[in-house]
């Protein structure tokens, strides 16, 4: 035996205890919320087993803590058929509603019946398979009868067991739940976001979700998400009742959560709501409302189905939460394009968990509708979303004297006169070169993923630098060297109230600078999208690129030249012509030139002949693909994808979570929806 390595049966032996006690350590701590071991023994036994691994790779358990996140990025998502259709359930809003599901019921059997009220966990269904004892399988709801294979990244969620517990498990069976993310773990995800210049998830259900469709899982291991079950679906396990095999599965090591109770009656059900419709401010999670079974399992197939939701199982809803406060003032932000948005301040208030001070009032044409008077009692409501909005005003409570709002004349930030566009619902600063938000914003968009995507600077950065006079113009970044930066300190006041100091020292001197050197690689297109020219997004700016090949002929173009490019109208050809003809941006042009940035590009705007050429297509919502990866097979198929929804528009195709706004744009449109399945179809028909 070799003295320096352990003897393989000893290895065999330790790596299967480990395992075993490190997959107990994680069911205390992520199922039981009882942890059994301190962080620092986990991470000790963690780092032997790991060890061990590497030296007897044969010995690796899939089941393995070490084995949660495998495997590099997948390209696609396979589609699963549900073996049993996931259903969804019946909904409703009243107790009345509540007392006839009922009454129903009773006229349906004349058994003896209890109920189990549950939380209505406000995540993303999962379904997962088990096959003696090993998870195989975890499928998402798609649309009801076929779903996405996302077992990978399902497999980093450490609350889901890889293998169960006891052994009197069924040898395959399935089991349904939620899939959520914390509250914690989501404001920490957005708070990242909103410093790498992505766009925030508008709350944690849409979060859970774009994580689940995340095709490298080891992106979603970050996301940190957690599941509750709360539906056994085992021919084998001849359960009596639901809360008998809730009771199961948690022997087995799922999350089942505390929360459930037996009711005997409706009464006891009407109970449980009230206590949870005020409790649920409390929890570390989302809940939309709570959800009631009937206990017997007996009776299911007695009470039935329809082709949407069972008959022995409803869905009560919560209300949006809903307060009275008073408006105290109206303040105004400015925004990176100089659109200036209102915010109604209001006197502090708590609402669902938080307290509320502020409220968006979208634009000046929403504050003359609502027609508000300084002082106004009104009526605040957070649904969903995480900004809270007005629904309306106490009347009868308003004060004689109360003066009514009209917009701002100025721009609260540079004092600027504001200007309205025709046909426009916002105002906007029109002081773009010099009024601090719109200069800050321009910073953070040029450096923004999408855009010139140099992610080691981010928001608190940029603020030190501006404050302290390094960057002023999109120029100034490729003017940054180490002896200007290194040691360069600031900080802030956020608008959560936290002051965030930033002190540069080697390690992020180093990183900025390398990111600012990479991002000179980015092409022509990428950088006409960086400059943040009005109205010009990243669809114009590749259409104009591709027109005109580089910054001189693009400089050099006519409103008649201008109107020649696809999707380039009037007022686009205006804000073109408007930026280049200010003498300091065509020597910020040149200043970048001299940087060495991308201004010219051999690509052209000819598309491919294919099977979609002629029409027009608006990408919307979530898919198994990037939005990117789907943009690029409309073009590669010869079709063209628009900025927008508009009349031009031949198909929008449609993900999950797209926006109801979207989908009523388009029926109003008459433009024809295709959903990722349809549009796959009719690509391969050109094969
Ligand atoms: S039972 C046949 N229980 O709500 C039973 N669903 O509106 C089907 N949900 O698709 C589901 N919490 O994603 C059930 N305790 C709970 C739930 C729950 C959340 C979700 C689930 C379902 C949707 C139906």
């Amino acid at each position: 035996m070799d003295l320096f390595s352990p003897d393989p049966a000893w290895a065999k032996a330790r790596i299967a205890e480990l395992t075993e006690r490190l997959n107990a350590a994680n069911h205390a701590y992520y199922v039981m919320d009882a942890p059994s071991m301190s962080d620092y023994e986990f991470d000790t036994l963690l780092a032997e087993l790991a060890e061990l691994e590497r030296e007897f790779p044969d010995y690796v358990s899939p089941h393995s803590p070490t084995q949660r996140v495998g495997g590099a990025p997948i390209r696609n998502f396979v589609t699963v058929l549900h073996a049993r259709p996931m259903l969804s359930l019946g909904n409703t809003y009243t107790k009345a509603d509540l007392a006839e599901f009922d009454a129903r019921i009773r006229r349906l059997t004349e058994e003896p019946y209890t109920y189990v009220c549950e939380l209505k966990y406000d995540g993303v269904s999962i379904s997962l398979h088990y096959e003696n004892g090993a998870l195989v399988r975890a499928v998402t709801r798609g649309d009801g009868r076929q779903g996405d294979d996302v077992t990978a990244n399902i497999r980093t969620i450490a609350s889901i067991p890889l293998k169960l517990k006891g052994s009197d498990y069924p040898s395959s069976f399935e089991i349904r739940g939620e899939i959520i993310m914390p509250h914690k773990v989501f404001h920490a995800l957005n708070a990242k976001r909103k410093e790498a210049g992505e766009p925030p998830f508008a709350n944690p259900r849409n979060a859970a979700s774009g994580s689940l469709k995340l095709l490298d899982p080891r992106q979603t291991a970050e996301r940190r998400l957690d599941c509750f079950l709360y539906f056994l679906l085992a021919d084998e396990y001849e359960a009596d009742t639901h809360l008998h095999s809730l009771e199961k599965a948690a022997e087995w090591g799922f999350k089942t959560g505390s929360y459930y109770r037996e009711c005997a009656d409706i009464d006891a059900v009407m109970a449980f709501i009230d206590e949870w419709d005020k409790k649920r401010l409390d929890l570390p999670f989302d809940i939309d409302g709570v959800v009631l079974k009937v206990n017997q399992k007996r009776l299911w197939p007695v009470l039935g189905e329809t082709v949407k939701s069972p008959r022995w199982a409803i869905a009560y809803k919560f209300k949006a939460q809903q307060v009275k406060t008073r408006l105290l003032d109206i303040g105004y932000q400015v925004g990176r394009t100089g659109a200036v948005t209102p915010v109604a301040h209001l006197e502090p208030v708590a609402l669902a968990g938080t307290v509320v001070k502020r409220a968006s009032l979208y634009n000046a044409d929403n504050i003359e509708k609502m027609d508000f008077r300084k002082g106004d009692t009104v009526l605040v409501e957070k649904g969903g979303e995480i900004i809270p909005k007005i629904v309306g005003i106490d009347l009868s409570r308003r004060e004689p004297d109360g003066e009514a709002y009209r917009f701002a004349d100025a721009c609260p930030e540079c004092g600027t006169k504001l200007l309205r566009k025709e046909g426009e619902a916002g105002y906007y600063c029109p002081n773009d070169d010099h009024c601090p938000p719109q200069i800050k914003g321009r910073l953070e968009h040029f450096i923004s993923r999408r855009a010139m995507d140099i992610n080691t600077m981010g928001e608190s950065k940029i603020e030190v630098l501006y404050e302290q006079g390094l960057l002023g113009t999109i120029a100034d970044f490729y003017d940054l060297d180490y002896r200007t930066l290194y040691g360069v300190e600031g900080g802030e006041h956020a608008a959560d109230g936290n002051r965030r100091v930033v002190t540069l020292r080697d390690r992020s001197v180093r990183n900025i600078l390398a990111g600012i050197e990479a991002s000179k690689q980015k092409p022509f297109e990428v950088v006409l999208y960086a400059l943040g020219i009005r109205f010009v997004g990243e669809v114009t700016a590749k259409s104009l690129a591709r027109h005109f090949g580089d910054i001189d002929a693009l400089m050099a173009a006519s409103k008649e030249d201008l109107l020649q490019v696809e999707d380039v109208g009037e007022i686009i050809a205006q804000s073109v012509l408007d930026y280049f003809a200010k003498p300091e941006h065509r020597a910020l042009i040149a200043r970048l030139k001299a940087a060495g940035l991308q201004f010219a590009t051999a690509y052209t705007n000819e598309r491919p002949e294919g099977v979609l050429t002629g029409t027009v297509w608006t990408v919307s919502g979530v898919f198994s693909r990037s939005r990117d990866e789907m943009k690029a097979l409309i073009e590669a198929n010869g079709g063209k994808v628009g900025s927008g929804l508009s009349r031009n528009t031949t198909f929008l195709l449609a993900g999950d979570n797209m926006g109801p706004e979207k989908r009523k744009k388009a029926l109003a449109l008459g433009i024809e929806m295709i959903d990722e399945a349809a549009f796959f179809e009719k690509i391969r028909q050109a094969d």
